[in-house]
């Protein structure tokens, strides 16, 4: 079997050597899973306008996310419970993302501590699912402020628990198994009926850490978060995971980006697969791209090393279609590259 070389290879095989319901639970989206379809076409539909002529002989992928540098606009995505997939689990996806620079982003639900996830030494940021007391969340803010994670990814997206019918059908109840930021007896519920924007305001007065909101899908909540205080809005709809028939994330970038009018930092995520992807999301107006199942499915198959070639094909994809589009820097991709 020769080298994956793209991330759709590391998809077909993670799913030879991932058991059933480990499958089901990465695969996965919520009910008909149209959005999650969706998230992956609407990449798709767009095309991107080639400039020629223009000495593309140094290509410059790097940018900043709130002022971290990092090598490319492309992070990698907050997932719970990596064990299920690798038993090297988060840490080997964060050490294959600092060594190359990537943004990495802990869930609050991995299957290890944010502290030894932290050890990778990378550029970080810890994914946040408020809970309803205050003190529990206030303990995760503190730890997450000693451990060096750079911003709060505070995920709104889940008032209510995901309908995924293939979890359901497998009746799985090992994807909770491992749970590495809870404390003994404690459960860290991601479904929050409680979530309010007064509870993002009690968020924010809490940290000096800036504050990210993931999973806003609407221009009215994306001004509603830079008025409440978000340093970056992440368009999100949870890859498909949380509301089926939520449109694609990349139909609701622009609206989200005009809503926010330079008030904050966008990123969006679901369905990005290849470098391309991230210069059409860069060109609609995000500052970067986050990936979710491709890293677990190259974790799946090789761990560390797996997740740093699958980091290595996003970047040679970037270059290659920078390159041939025409732009030298992230600076220089703009709405006219994409049509
Ligand atoms: C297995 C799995 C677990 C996830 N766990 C979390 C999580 O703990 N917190 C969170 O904010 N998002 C979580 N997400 C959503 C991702 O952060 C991201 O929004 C989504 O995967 C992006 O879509 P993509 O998989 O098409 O790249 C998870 C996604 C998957 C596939």
């Amino acid at each position: 079997v020769s080298d994956p070389v793209n991330l759709h290879d590391f998809c077909a095989r993670a799913r030879d050597t991932l058991g059933e319901s480990a499958c089901a639970y990465l695969d996965g989206g919520a009910s008909d899973e149209i959005t999650l379809r969706e998230n992956e076409a609407a990449f798709q539909r767009r095309r991107l306008r080639p400039r020629v002529l223009r000495d593309v002989t140094d290509i410059d992928t790097t940018t900043r996310l709130l002022g971290a540098a990092v090598a490319m606009p492309i992070g990698v995505a907050p997932t719970a419970y990596n064990a299920l997939f690798h038993p090297d689990a988060e840490p080997a996806v964060a050490r294959a993302a600092a060594h190359r620079d990537v943004m990495y982003v802990a869930s609050t639900n991995s299957s290890c501590s944010m502290e030894t996830i932290a050890k990778a030494e990378g550029p970080r940021w810890f994914q946040l699912y408020a809970q309803e007391d205050d003190a529990v969340t206030g303990a995760l803010i503190r730890r997450a402020e000693a451990a060096g994670y750079g911003a709060l990814v505070v995920t709104v997206d889940t008032a209510a628990p995901a309908r995924r019918e293939r979890d359901t059908r497998l009746s799985d109840s090992d994807t909770r198994a491992a749970q590495g930021n809870a404390a003994p007896g404690q459960w860290l519920e991601a479904a929050a009926p409680f979530l309010t924007w007064e509870l993002i305001g009690r968020v924010r007065d809490s940290t000096s850490l800036p504050l990210v909101l993931k999973g806003i899908m609407t221009g009215e909540d994306a001004a509603l978060a830079v008025e409440h205080g978000a340093a970056a809005v992440w368009v999100s709809n949870h890859g498909g995971r949380q509301l089926d028939r939520a449109p694609a994330t990349l139909e609701v970038l622009e609206e989200v980006v005009a809503a926010v009018g330079g008030g904050a930092e966008v990123y969006v995520d679901g369905g990005v697969r290849r470098g391309a992807d991230a210069i059409i999301a860069v060109a609609l107006g995000a500052r970067a791209v986050f990936v979710g199942r491709p890293v677990l499915y190259a974790l799946a198959c090789g761990g560390e090393q797996g997740v740093r070639d699958a980091l290595r094909i996003l970047d040679e994809e970037l270059r290659n279609a920078m390159a041939l589009l025409g732009v030298r820097s992230v600076g220089d991709i703009s709405r006219e590259c994409v049509v």
